[in-house]
């Protein structure tokens, strides 16, 4: 019993240091050089804090009680009750901070703050029972938001009836004017059971030991997963001082992807994940941190002060709510040996910007002039990434599409009335014995789909307004729609193009020679696309699989011309492809749009011409880019194919701005995920529509933009910032410019840390302690002696502020989340296995030799 008491102790213990851990990185940060004053000099919305929008939704603002601190470096904290009894999800934040006088912010949630006064000393404490760190605000970090339909619970039986927020001031230079300071941040929550629910996944080394004067020493972790698919959007590291780099990856098949990677002397924000990355059942999850033991001269061990040291990856995952955990943990190395395989990218020290070297040695004398303009040019890159943020796109997850039983799902449109307009299969399916090696369709058999293959959809609740196009098709693929709203289809098994009118039942104009594939005027090979020139009624087809050209008819479908040649051996040359696979006119500039599926590549051509204009291509898109889309207005959308094994470019929607080519978002679904998107159509309203042939659905994709809403008006730093920059001197500003350009833009993460998983991890390693060791590799014992010195090193410190009826009964609520790890509640994982043989299907379609064009 004593025993346990003193686990608990322990765990307490580490709790509060990892407190200090979150701290202590950040307050090395010297003063920021800057003798301006604050910017929210009035405190606006202390008085009111809760505001209702609608019945289910609130805003709540949680601000400093205008405070003005005495000295540099103080941390301030001040508790708001969570204004609701149930449960409810926070599903956004919005930081309101002086950049210039605020380092940091972080957001506790907790059930017992530490002090009952409208504000105290940090130093006193956070929180008397377990708290969770729900936000994080730090200058020189990126955004990072909450994806829509993700929420975060609190209140109801999660521990979380308070807030707590700590606010770091950083110079007090700026408050010799004795101002107040209101920073703090608005939180937007909902009763609305969210279908998405955030968590954290921790990983964590306890057994490092990093000797005195060590160049080089790794600490690896990895575990496997064994729960329903995560999506990851976000990552944070942390080290103390001797942290060099600190990686994360996801391990399939012997492959490595990349979650995230940073150095821990950078601020020690959440980061989004560069690429989405899915976790799914049996992936290992493996972290390393590189630490340096140059400067010490004795041991270092994992522990909570300043002169220990911690190696954590953090992971902020979202699931479907139905199988959500919030918590987990990894403290373990499942598979030491695996590490020979790590990217060369995990050992090397990522170089810290100046302005944060500044911060943290006050001095820029080191940095190198080489060096300076390759830092400003990141802080450029960073800022662009910044704003770009200003534009996302989001599954409507709202949207009842998903539920429409189709079948493959290969050609999307929008008609003139903006619906949208489905081209499936039915009961079809195109696998390894649809064709001969001549490509002559082999299922004739089967007879034509029976179903209407045609849906017209009502874009906003996916009501089927009209279905066509029965008996008439073997194997849809290509849709689209001109502006009479016809609808122009290929069928890679008939090797043909069809005109239908919506309402005909016979159609108006059939291209090519019925299940007769071919090369010349009169024959295609299994045709993937039609687009049709609003202006002059010209017709392209792109042809297709098994030949590689674009051709043009009249609007009476008169052969005109074609371009295009196969792909030679080596880098493809402009004008050739390897499966022209999808079509988008761009009418503003009289262009026409190819996905060059096999190249990877979109290219674009004149339409008059045929002459090649422009190539779109990014590391991005992987080997395969599916689908293009183009919308009046300059942007173009697409999604390209699963990465191979071993590559890291994962399947996503792009959209890019037409005229630089540049990526300006990325998107996933957060219902299901893409296995084979398809076909994309978007509307000039950035209403985005991605069909796929394996996943056999049709996503509704919008911008967040108008999410976006909460207390804007009271977000008054811009303005005001302007205001000041006038009054500061010339070449403060241009020191301000050159060297913390980043540090303008307002910047958020978030998070929540359950502080109690890390309780529990004692426990974990106390119990494989006295439980587990009997084994006898070298690593067991380390792990033995030094979790074991940690432990003693804790025992030895004092505690006070302890409230075990809290711990245990919020303990006993988690528990159960956290620890059952075992738990094979993952039905739908198996679908990710995929479907064995139809995933065959379009991937393998490989180009034929030339079929010899007869003129
Ligand atoms: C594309 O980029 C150019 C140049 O930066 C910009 O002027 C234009 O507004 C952008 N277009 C869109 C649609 O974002």
């Amino acid at each position: 019993m004593a025993g346990f008491i003193n686990n608990l102790l322990i765990l307490l213990l580490l709790f509060q240091n990892i407190c200090l851990g979150f701290r202590s990185p950040l307050s090395v940060f010297k003063r920021y050089k800057d003798t301006s004053r604050s910017l929210s000099s009035e405190c606006l919305g202390s008085d009111q804090p809760v505001i209702s929008f609608g019945l289910s939704d609130f805003a709540l603002d949680i601000r400093m009680p205008a405070v003005t601190p005495k000295q540099s470096d103080t941390y301030l904290c001040m508790s708001v009750p969570l204004p609701v009894n149930d449960e409810a999800y926070v599903v956004d934040f919005k930081p309101h901070a002086s950049m210039d006088t605020v380092h940091h912010m972080l957001l506790f949630g907790c059930n017992e703050p530490s002090s009952a006064e409208s504000y105290w000393d940090c130093d006193e404490g956070t929180c008397k029972d377990k708290s969770n760190i729900l936000y994080a605000w730090a200058r020189n970090a990126p955004p990072t938001r909450l994806p829509k339909g993700v929420g975060f619970r609190v209140g109801g039986e999660t521990g979380s009836r308070y807030f707590v927020l700590q606010v770091h001031y950083g110079d007090i230079g700026a408050f010799r004017d004795k101002h107040k300071d209101c920073s703090g941040v608005t939180l937007h929550l909902t009763h609305q059971k969210q279908p998405l629910i955030a968590g954290m996944y921790l990983m964590m080394s306890v057994n490092t030991v990093i000797p005195p004067g060590k160049k080089v020493v790794n600490a690896d972790i990895a575990c496997h997963y064994k729960r329903s698919p995560m999506h990851l959007f976000a990552y944070r590291v942390h080290t103390h001082r001797l942290g060099k780099v600190v990686s994360g990856y996801r391990v399939r098949n012997g492959q490595w992807t990349l979650i995230g990677r940073q150095s821990p002397q950078l601020p020690q924000a959440f980061y989004p994940v560069k690429y989405p990355v899915e976790i799914s059942y049996d992936d290992m999850l493996a972290a390393r941190c590189v630490f340096s033991g140059e400067g010490r001269t004795t041991e270092t061990h994992i522990g909570g002060t300043a002169n220990d040291e911690m190696c954590n990856f953090y992971i902020m995952y979202y699931m479907e709510a139905k199988h959500a955990v919030s918590y987990m943990t990894c403290t373990q190395n499942a598979n030491p040996e695996m590490f020979r395989n790590i990217p060369q990218e995990a050992n090397i020290p990522i170089p810290v910007k100046s302005d944060v070297l500044k911060m943290m040695h006050g001095h820029h004398e080191e940095t190198k002039d080489s060096d300076a303009s390759y830092l400003l040019q990141q802080a450029k890159k960073e800022e662009a990434e910044i704003l770009d943020q200003d534009f996302h796109i989001e599954e409507a997850v709202e949207w009842p599409g998903l539920d429409l039983k189709l079948g493959q799902v290969s050609g999307l449109a929008l008609d003139p009335e903006n619906n949208l307009v489905v081209f499936h299969r039915g009961d079809h399916v195109w696998d390894e014995n649809s064709f001969d090696s001549k490509f002559v369709y082999q299922q004739r058999g089967l007879g034509p789909i029976e179903q209407n293959t045609i849906l017209v959809l009502n874009p906003s609740n996916a009501n089927v307004l009209h279905s066509t196009g029965k008996s008439l098709f073997y194997l849809p693929h290509g849709l689209s729609i001109d502006k009479n709203g016809n609808y122009w289809v290929t069928d890679v098994a008939l090797h043909q193009v069809f005109k239908l009118g919506a309402n005909d039942k016979e159609p108006l104009l059939i291209l090519g020679v019925a299940l007769q594939p071919g090369s010349d005027k009169n024959h295609f090979c299994q045709p993937t696309d039609v687009a049709v020139d609003p202006v002059t009624g010209s017709i392209y087809v792109s042809d297709g699989y098994c030949n590689s050209r674009i051709i043009q008819f009249s609007p009476n479908g008169q052969y005109v011309m074609q371009w295009g040649e196969e792909t030679s051996l080596g880098k493809p040359r402009p004008g050739q492809f390897r499966i022209p696979h999808s079509l988008a006119l761009i009418p503003d500039l009289s262009q026409l749009c190819v996905a060059d599926r096999e190249n990877g590549r979109i290219q674009c051509f004149r339409l008059e011409t045929g002459e090649f204009t422009r190539e779109i291509k990014h590391k991005a898109f992987g080997r395969e880019l599916f689908a293009v889309s183009y919308v009046p207005g300059g942007l173009l959308f697409a999604v390209n194919g699963m990465p191979y094994p071993g590559e890291a470019e994962s399947v996503q929607g792009f959209v890019m701005n037409f005229s630089t080519g540049e990526i300006i978002d990325t998107f996933i679904p957060l219902r299901k995920s893409f296995e084979m998107p398809h076909d994309i159509v978007a509307s000039e309203d950035r209403t985005v529509f991605v069909g796929d042939v394996h996943a056999k659905a049709v996503w509704k994709f919008a911008s967040a933009e108008k999410s976006e809403t909460i207390a804007e008006a009271k977000l008054k730093n811009k303005p005001e910032s302007t205001d000041l920059l006038k009054n500061m001197d010339k070449q403060h500003l241009v020191q301000q410019a050159s060297s913390t350009g980043v540090s303008f833009v307002l910047i958020t993460t978030l998070l929540i840390i359950p502080v109690v998983v890390l309780l529990a991890i004692l426990v974990f390693i106390r119990w494989r302690k006295t439980t587990v060791y009997g084994d006898n590799s070298d690593g067991e014992h380390k792990l033995d002696s030094s979790s074991g010195r940690i432990l003693g090193r804790l025992r030895g410190k004092g505690g006070g502020g302890i409230n075990l009826g809290n711990f245990f009964a919020s303990h006993k609520g988690y528990s159960r989340k956290g620890f059952d790890r075992l738990s094979t509640e993952g039905s739908d994982q198996e679908k990710d296995e995929d479907d064995g043989t139809d995933s065959e299907e379009e991937c393998s379609a490989s180009p034929l030799p030339p079929a010899p064009s007869s003129s």
